[in-house]
């Protein structure tokens, strides 16, 4: 427990979408929730709810230093987090520029190992402990336009199991959440991405397709209950899983691709995108 008997949670990617409604969540239920994320005036709301802000960059080692040190300051001790801070970068394989490749896997997989890092010797002292880490539905499934995000998420899920063999008899558990299609902030930056990589011609009516099936699937998607009610679960059950599957997407496209097999997936994933654009 904190100085003030209460645990503590470090929430990233708390700015909107999930961290911002798990940290509500959480700070209802009586923890003392630290939340982080690049725009601190986004947390306003937070704050006057007497949630913690940090301004944390997760692709700066320097600024989860300084805000993992700030809760040790304050509260002694550090009993969950939730690595949550992400994006996707949509585009082609070939056209996305190598450098906006770097800086996804800088936030996504690179950020989520350096919070951890931070947390962990605090965590193995206190011998309990929790490390929720966001992947996605594309952590086993990849489609045309989304490539390097679903290469991070299939990193971070590639880490987070060998993370959670590796902690085992320690005290300190390791879950995965998996959302399928949900809406967030999160499709608002995919488009913007996809629409800023300059494509070459002939993958330009695919990269249409996406942009305008993105769209449509995000209108349709559902909300983010699930996904933090499964987030709740995995920072405070007795027993968390070691995989939430948060959504009916993410439950079962994997599976239909592995039934259909990758031919025909290929084609059905195709085709939608073409009649998209
Ligand atoms: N929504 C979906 O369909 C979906 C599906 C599967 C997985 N996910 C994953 O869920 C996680 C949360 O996304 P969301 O859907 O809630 O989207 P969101 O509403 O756009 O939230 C993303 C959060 O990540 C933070 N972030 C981005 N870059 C950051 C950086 N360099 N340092 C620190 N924080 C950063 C953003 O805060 P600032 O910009 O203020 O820093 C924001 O708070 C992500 O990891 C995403 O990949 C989303």
């Amino acid at each position: 427990m904190s100085l003030n008997n209460k645990p503590v949670a470090l929430i990233t990617g708390a700015s909107s979408g999930f961290g911002m409604r798990t940290a509500e969540r959480l700070h209802t239920q009586g923890w003392i929730v630290y939340a982080a994320a690049r725009r601190v005036e986004r947390m306003a709301t937070l704050s006057q709810r007497g949630i913690r802000t940090l301004a944390m960059d997760v692709s700066s080692e320097k600024s989860i230093k300084e805000g993992v040190k700030t809760i040790l300051q304050e509260e002694g001790r550090i009993d969950a987090l939730l690595n949550n801070a992400g994006f996707g970068s949509y585009g082609g394989v070939e056209d996305v520029p190598i450098e906006t490749i770097h800086y996804q896997f800088d936030v996504n997989l690179f950020g989520a190992a350096r919070v951890i890092r931070a947390v962990l010797p605090t965590m193995r002292k206190q011998n309990s402990g929790r490390i929720v880490n966001t992947a996605s539905v594309v952590a086993h499934i990849s489609t045309a336009g989304i490539g390097w995000y679903a290469a991070t998420k299939h990193a971070l899920s590639a880490m987070t199991d060998a993370l959670r063999q590796e902690l085992s008899g320690t005290g300190i558990h390791v879950s995965q959440i998996e959302p399928g299609v949900v809406r967030t902030g999160f499709e608002e930056v995919a488009i913007t991405t996809l629409k800023a990589v300059h494509h070459q011609k002939e993958y330009q009516d695919v990269m249409d397709g996406v942009a305008d099936g993105t769209r449509r699937m995000y209108k349709n998607a559902p909300g983010p209950e699930s996904t933090v009610k499964a987030m709740v679960h995995a920072l405070t059950a007795k027993k968390p899983k070691s995989v939430y599957k948060t959504t009916w997407d993410s439950r079962w496209l994997p599976l239909v691709r592995r039934l259909i097999g990758g031919k025909l997936y290929d084609k059905i994933s195709l085709r939608t995108m073409r009649k998209s654009a």
